[in-house]
């Protein structure tokens, strides 16, 4: 390890990506140098920064020299001990951590959907080189909680996750719920709201203030909160869960109407990333749910990502804080740097955490039992409800409470907002095959997992 001017030993860090997190990264190591020096015992210095442009404006003065356009010169430069990739996505990146495992350089990645779909392979490789790769910053940004899954709640036999993961659904599903409460009171006092509050507007203005991509896919359709939640259940479970066998359904099917009727039987309406463990296996969901109002994480709004963990031994545990963003990804990034970095100043290098103990089933959601919301257009005529009870009946699903809603008078349609007792979701979906197929119902508008 080599010695700077005033006898430090030096630890050479090589960053592929230098955009909001890169550069978040090596702001960091560079303003907190000294400090970061005490706490390891050791100087980190970054040596190279692999970028795409290398004349791009950037927000960290890095000394001549260290940018280059070639991650090669990140790969093989002898002095880099440890690769931070923040580029993201599964390749190229894999590729590079392959190449800078078996270059003997540790890693520090933000990469979800690499962890989640190669994570205990790649560690394998690192650790069959006495190597380890840290991912911090893949789930929750600057929330601490792989740290707690691999290690602080080791002791435990984790029974459930349940989490509010991406900050983007949250910011456009909370701007829902507060248009669709403005349009309920209105409604109240005898005035039809304007039509703005649905799912396009909530998503025009996450774009506009920068919370939404231009291509929201993989938030909106609830796959980048399916990654995290496939890495949070693969360590917290102590198994393998896939993000494929991660039942997945988005947000953008949820109208206006849900929020209100949602409000006024006393529920929110957020995405849940949720993983339990039932008696025959795992069941793995996300997607938008009923969740009563008293619950902890019906009051995360906006970007704000939470994630409630139950250990026998801990109880609940839970989890708040900023899922995203330059800072917060970067204190993760900077966490997992340094905790290298004292590990090699300590001579022990990979740390065995994400210990798998066997492969728990993943079951389909035929096996989950829960409450539903199913909200039916149907044509406004006696016996239409009867028929629908009856078919719920004949699957043995009860009902808690049903309301009419929204009738029109003169088209004679109304929507029916049912609430059913627990009911196991195949006898659920087997039941609304059936109502949807009824020649007085019109369509299943709408159908959501009440999550309390
Ligand atoms: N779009 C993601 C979110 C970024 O909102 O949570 C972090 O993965």
């Amino acid at each position: 390890m080599p010695i700077n001017d005033s006898g430090q030993r030096e630890i050479g860090v090589g960053l592929i990506g230098l955009g909001v997190v890169g550069g978040g990264v090596a702001r960091a190591l560079i303003e907190r140098r000294d400090y970061f020096a005490r706490q390891v015992g050791a100087s980190i210095v970054v040596r190279r920064a692999a970028v795409r442009d290398a004349n791009k404006q950037r927000t960290v003065d890095l000394p001549p020299g260290v940018i280059s356009t070639s991650v090669d010169d990140v790969l093989t430069d002898p002095s880099i001990d440890i690769v931070v990739e923040v580029i993201g996505g599964e390749e190229p990146a894999g590729a590079y951590i392959r190449a800078a495992i078996a270059a003997g350089k540790h890693v520090v990645t933000a990469n979800k959907e690499l962890i989640a779909k190669s994570g205990p392979e790649l560690l394998a490789e690192a650790h069959a080189r006495g190597l380890d790769i840290m991912f911090e910053a893949s789930v929750g940004g600057g929330i601490p909680l792989i740290a707690p899954l691999r290690r602080d709640l080791l002791a435990n036999r984790i029974t459930s996750i349940r989490a509010i993961i991406n900050g983007t659904t949250n910011y456009i599903l909370t701007s829902m719920a507060r248009e669709g409460a403005v349009a309920e009171a209105l409604r109240k006092q005898g005035i039809e709201p304007a039509t703005r509050g649905g799912y396009a507007d909530a998503l025009a203005d996450a774009q506009q203030l920068g919370y939404a991509e231009p291509d929201p896919t993989n938030d909106v359709e609830g796959y980048d909160a399916a990654f995290k939640l496939a890495i949070m259940a693969s360590l917290g479970f102590r198994t393998r869960v896939h993000p494929s066998q991660i039942h997945t359904e988005g947000i953008t099917r949820l109208t206006s109407r849900d929020f209100q009727y949602a409000h006024e039987l006393g529920y929110v309406i957020k995405l849940l990333a949720i993983a339990e463990v039932i008696d025959s296996g795992i069941i793995a969901r996300v997607a938008p749910a009923f969740l009563p109002q008293d619950e902890p994480l019906a009051k995360v709004d906006g970007v704000y990502n939470a994630v409630q963990v139950v250990g026998d031994l801990t109880g609940t545990v839970l989890f708040q804080g900023r899922g995203a963003g330059a800072d917060p990804t970067s204190s993760a990034v900077v966490a997992d740097l340094l905790d290298l970095a004292h590990a090699i100043v300590l001579g022990n290098r990979e740390r065995k955490y994400w210990g798998p103990e066997g492969e728990i089933p993943v079951l389909g959601l035929d096996a989950l039992e829960t409450r539903y919301y199913i909200r039916v257009g149907v044509t406004d005529r006696p016996g239409v409800l009867a028929q629908i009870a009856q078919l719920l009946g004949a699957h043995g699903v009860s009902i808690a409470a049903v309301n009419q809603k929204e009738a029109d008078a003169d088209a004679r349609t109304a929507e029916r907002v049912i609430m059913t007792h627990r009911a196991r979701e195949r006898d659920v979906q087997a039941a609304i095959g059936e109502i949807a197929s009824l020649s007085t119902v019109g369509q299943v508008s709408a159908f959501l997992r009440v999550e309390g």
